[in-house]
């Protein structure tokens, strides 16, 4: 038991699966793990552990924003040692050519700040997937007849955005879409050498302003369960 999560020792498996919202964490483990059993409710964030095909997998929301996330991924990874994290989340596009509902493989996140931030100093530090995941993941969707977008995103302070000149500057630079998590999850996995990667579904068009129906939402959120199992298992 850790200060955030109330799992006992060996709960938590070595691959966990971390969509933001707690009940999409719910959701996902009773639809698509065998014998799901709660192993975290601190502060209703919901944890799972079941097993997928056989192998152990945990399903932990991480919450919204990276120093929520940042709480329960150091501690997923030092106290309970968790090896392969994949987040499973949406995005907003920021591209002409990244449609809604398209999927989106971050192989990189830039961020103006996260929770590791301060220890860099001076340094721009580049958080980057686990290419063996990104790799997979992007095979994986392939097979299911998809086009993911393999390529930078950028992981924001906020979601409601008083400096459009950010998201500006990130659209000029090629950047694929914004989230709010991903790049904090790639730093920690770099430093206790995890291998982590965001698996995101385009929920809100940035320069269309469309937005997903919380029906897509749900399917698209499905196909991110399935590739980011497939991914997880497939590279062991
Ligand atoms: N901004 C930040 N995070 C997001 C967005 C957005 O527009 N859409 C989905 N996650």
């Amino acid at each position: 038991m850790t200060i955030h999560i109330g799992a006992a020792p060996g709960d938590i498996a070595e691959t966990v699966l971390m969509p933001g919202d707690p009940l999409r964490a719910k959701w996902a483990a009773e639809r698509f793990l065998e014998n799901p059993r709660c192993v975290n409710e601190v502060r209703g964030m919901l944890g799972f552990t079941g097993t997928w095909q056989g192998h152990p997998v945990t399903i932990h929301g991480s919450g919204m924003g990276m120093p929520s996330l940042s709480i329960y991924a150091n501690e997923l990874i030092r106290d309970y040692g968790a090896k392969t994290l994949i987040r499973i989340g949406s995005c907003g596009a920021m591209q002409p050519q990244v449609a809604l509902r398209d999927l989106v493989l971050a192989m990189s996140a830039t961020a103006v700040s996260t929770p590791s931030s301060t220890i860099f100093r001076e340094l721009t530090y580049a958080p980057t997937a686990d290419f063996s995941l990104l790799e997979a993941a992007a095979a994986t969707a392939r097979a299911r007849g998809l086009a993911p977008h393999v390529g930078g995103i950028y992981s924001s302070d906020t979601f409601y955005d008083e400096r459009p000149d950010l998201d500006e500057q990130m659209v000029r630079h090629g950047i694929l879409a914004v989230e709010m998590e991903a790049a904090e999850l790639y730093t920690l996995a770099a430093r206790y050498q995890c291998r982590a990667l965001a698996i995101l579904t385009v929920s809100d068009h940035l320069p269309s302003g469309e937005r997903l129906s919380s029906a897509d939402r749900e399917q698209s959120f499905s196909d991110m369960v399935e590739i980011a199992l497939e991914t997880a298992f497939s590279t062991q």
